[in-house]
């Protein structure tokens, strides 16, 4: 397994790196179906949530034993990885033994395979404030050995704003998935501090985009699953088996808080991001909370 930090380079211009583009003809011939459900994030958006909360509400009735036996990233493949010795994402999901399949990818929506749009199949986009996505962002490149060097967090926030990210600029990754929306009754946008602020609600709205119906009982069930602790307790939903990953450094479920952010911006750090924010976002109608 190669454990070496990747280099990051201009991919029709979006920074990658290997792991995410060695395998792209076959990412982008990949055959969708109509059910397919893709979640699609920045990364750091609360995916790895958002993928739960979908896999519970899917399964948690029809297959109650993969609570225990099978790892979230094992039940929704990440479209794009390739990460050898590990089957690539594509070849994941093309074996799935369940329908629907929960499909996970921080493709920008340029890249998005075509035959997810012909198939009609849904899409969940999760979005999540800048400022703390970037923190997150931080503390997750400090500890996934397959990242490119993080270096500190002041240069990392200059790289953040310039777009130098893996998967590219937060800002054009927002905006794109959510001009798209605009066009698109096959996209549910959400927003992480909406899942923090009331889960129960975001769920419900999950359920009526998606045509399912749980009962209360469900609901609860699932409320309380995917709570920030019993999820950091949750050997299939914490990834502490992630060998890429250094727990002496960080944690995956490192915080999952809105706000975050003003314990890493300076005062001056968090002027000049406001100031180049309204430069970037001037021409979209996409709000975000800070704070909740
Ligand atoms: P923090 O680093 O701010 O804690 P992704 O899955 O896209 O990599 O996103 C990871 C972020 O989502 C982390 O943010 C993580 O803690 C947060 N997260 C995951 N599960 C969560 C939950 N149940 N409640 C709140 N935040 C959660």
């Amino acid at each position: 397994m190669d454990l070496s930090r990747p280099e990051l380079f201009d991919f029709h211009g979006v920074f990658m790196t290997n792991y995410f583009t060695d395998n792209w003809d076959k990412v982008q011939n990949f055959k969708a179906k109509p059910d397919d459900i893709v979640v699609a994030t920045y990364p750091k958006a609360g995916t790895t949530w958002v993928c739960y909360i979908l896999d519970l509400l899917h399964f948690q009735q029809k297959c109650p034993e993969r609570e225990k036996s099978v790892p979230i990233y094992g039940r929704v493949p990440f479209l794009e990885l390739t990460y050898p010795p590990y089957p690539t994402g594509t070849d994941v999901a093309d074996t799935l033994p369940t329908s629907p399949r929960i499909i996970k990818t921080h493709l920008p929506v340029q890249f998005l395979p075509k035959s997810f749009w012909e198939q009609n199949s849904r899409i969940v986009y999760v979005a999540r404030n800048a400022k703390d996505n970037a923190v997150s962002y931080f503390h997750f490149d400090c500890m996934e050995k397959i990242q490119p060097e993080p270096g500190d967090w002041k240069s990392f926030l200059q790289r953040f704003k310039d777009g130098k990210m893996v998967f590219g600029s937060w800002y054009d990754h927002v905006c794109g998935w959510w001009e798209k929306k605009q066009t698109s009754s096959k996209i549910h946008y959400m927003f992480y501090e909406d899942l923090v602020e009331d889960t129960g609600r975001e769920l419900k709205n999950l359920a009526s985009f998606l045509g399912l119906s749980p009962s209360a009982e469900e609901m609860r069930e699932i409320i309380r699953r995917v709570q920030f602790d019993v999820m950091k307790e949750n050997p299939m939903t914490n990834q502490r088996d992630d060998p890429t990953l250094d727990f002496s450094v960080s944690q995956f479920l490192r915080k999952g808080k809105v706000g975050d952010w003003k314990n890493h911006f300076t005062v001056a750090q968090n002027e000049n991001f406001d100031e180049d924010y309204k430069q970037k976002m001037k021409n979209t109608t996409l709000r975000f909370r800070v704070e909740i």
